[in-house]
């Protein structure tokens, strides 16, 4: 290594260590100050006692990167001690020696049992973001395709898409799939879809459920009209539909491998309380098999090997091709598990209903209220964990900072059109969302 080079890492090193000493330090003493309790998955006290969030604040941001709970916290902590005693062998122990020892093949395992799927469908990634770029990216498009796409996706699907269509010389058209998100019809938004393919259409690219309106879509049957579509196409052209779930996973009871879409990509960092930098790519084999992977894996054998023989490497691409190296913060990686689960101690359908019951009261209270315009489906089979709204003669920023003044967590959507937005997490309990509510109820 150039000295130079060496100089700067050991110049940085030094201030980050100096840095994170003083964050460990106060996590340390917050840790210290919380009592040790018993995990009674189903009581939801116990369940919120997990968590380190301050409890003098309504919580009501959860969609947006997760607070870990004690397991997943204990397991961090246990892996970054073990890298810090000894990281050469701890990572290659872990990592290289022994094929069975591989604990990332853990992780697959773990997230295939909660999507219903198989390890070698997994990649893992560090981000949904991260996701959809190694999709978007790695799909051979042809010069003239198509990828058909909503109004209603966040800026790293659509950034996704047009990096990718501009590197293929394909094209991205964008169909909204409703005009008012508080009565959205399931129904609708399919004929829409499916009027809206062409013959050139490769791509079918949505969000399970939209972050700036808290629409949820039904990918089953939007799958299921693409199948149809794709009746009498070649595989050549077949219609692949690309769903970014972040907001669904973790939230909504349902098996992602069997919903019938060809690629999903989600973190782990937001509503499956995993450790942040963490998230999965799910497809099946022969989706795998069309993508050109983006970025070194080193938890594939066979690029490899081709590499050490220099040769090109044979056979489709597999999902531990896709999965990027160089090293990841494996600590937060194999932390993931945890992640997982703990969500099948409490059961995944509690945690929808408790999710579902907890927004619910929010819309609630709000559509109750004249001063507020509500953009979020009532009916519970649309929506998910947000609740987007308007107050008006407030901005979404100004409803934020007093809600905040008062204790209470919100957001404001970073969308053209901006909206104050909750989210009701399995850490809170009703009396937040009275406090909620409260607070909104004073802005008149
Ligand atoms: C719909 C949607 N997709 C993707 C993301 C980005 O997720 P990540 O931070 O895992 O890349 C967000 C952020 O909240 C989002 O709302």
């Amino acid at each position: 290594m150039p000295l130079s080079r060496r100089k700067i890492l050991a110049g940085s090193g030094i201030a980050a260590s100096s840095l994170a000493l003083g964050s460990v330090g106060n996590i340390a003493t917050a840790a210290q100050k919380a009592a040790p309790q018993p995990f009674v998955p189903h009581d939801w006290k116990s369940v919120r006692a997990q968590f380190l969030l301050s409890p003098d604040l309504a919580h009501l941001s959860n969609f947006f990167f997760a607070s870990n709970p004690a397991p997943v916290r204990e397991a961090i902590a246990k892996y970054r001690r073990a890298f810090d005693e000894n990281p050469y062998n701890f990572l290659d122990d872990n990592m290289f020696e022994r094929d069975q020892d591989m604990k990332w093949r853990d992780v697959c395992a773990a997230a295939a049992e909660y999507v219903g799927g198989q390890p070698d469908e997994i990649a893992l990634t560090s981000s949904t973001t991260m996701g959809l770029a190694l999709i978007y990216n790695g799909l051979r498009l042809k010069a003239g395709q198509e990828i058909l796409t909503t109004t209603h996706e966040f800026y790293p699907h659509h950034e996704s898409m047009r990096l990718a269509a501009d590197k293929w010389g394909a094209s991205v058209r964008k169909i909204p799939l409703y005009e008012s998100s508080l009565n959205f019809s399931p129904d609708k938004a399919i004929a829409r879809i499916r009027a809206a393919v062409r013959p050139h259409t490769r791509v079918v690219g949505v969000t399970w459920v939209h972050s700036n309106t808290g629409v949820r879509l039904p990918i089953t049957r939007i799958a299921d009209t693409i199948a149809d579509l794709n009746r009498n196409r070649n595989e050549e052209n077949r219609i692949l539909l690309v769903v970014d779930g972040v907001h669904g996973f973790g939230v909504i009871d349902e098996d992602v491998a069997a919903m019938g879409c060809d690629f999903f990509s989600a973190g782990t960092h937001k509503w499956i309380l995993g450790p942040h930098g963490t998230g999965i790519i799910w497809a099946k084999p022969q989706n795998w098999a069309l993508l050109q992977p983006t970025i070194p894996s080193i938890m594939a054998k066979e690029p490899e090997d081709a590499w050490r023989q220099e040769r090109p490497p044979t056979g489709p691409t597999e999902a531990s091709w896709v999965s990027p190296g160089g090293f990841f913060a494996y600590e937060h990686q194999w932390a993931t598990i945890e992640a997982f689960r703990f969500h099948q101690q409490i059961g995944r359908t509690r945690i929808q209903n408790r999710i579902l019951e907890l927004n619910g009261q929010l819309k609630e209270g709000l559509a109750r209220m004249k001063h507020v315009t509500l953009h979020t489906p009532l009916n519970p089979h649309h929506s998910a964990g947000f609740v987007c709204f308007d107050v008006h003669g407030h901005t979404p920023k100004t409803v934020v900072q007093t809600l905040r003044n008062h204790h209470v967590i919100a957001s404001s959507t970073p969308y053209s059109t901006p909206h104050t937005r909750f989210s009701a997490g399995i850490i809170n309990s009703p009396h937040d969302i009275n406090k909620a509510l409260n607070v909104i109820h004073t802005l008149t």
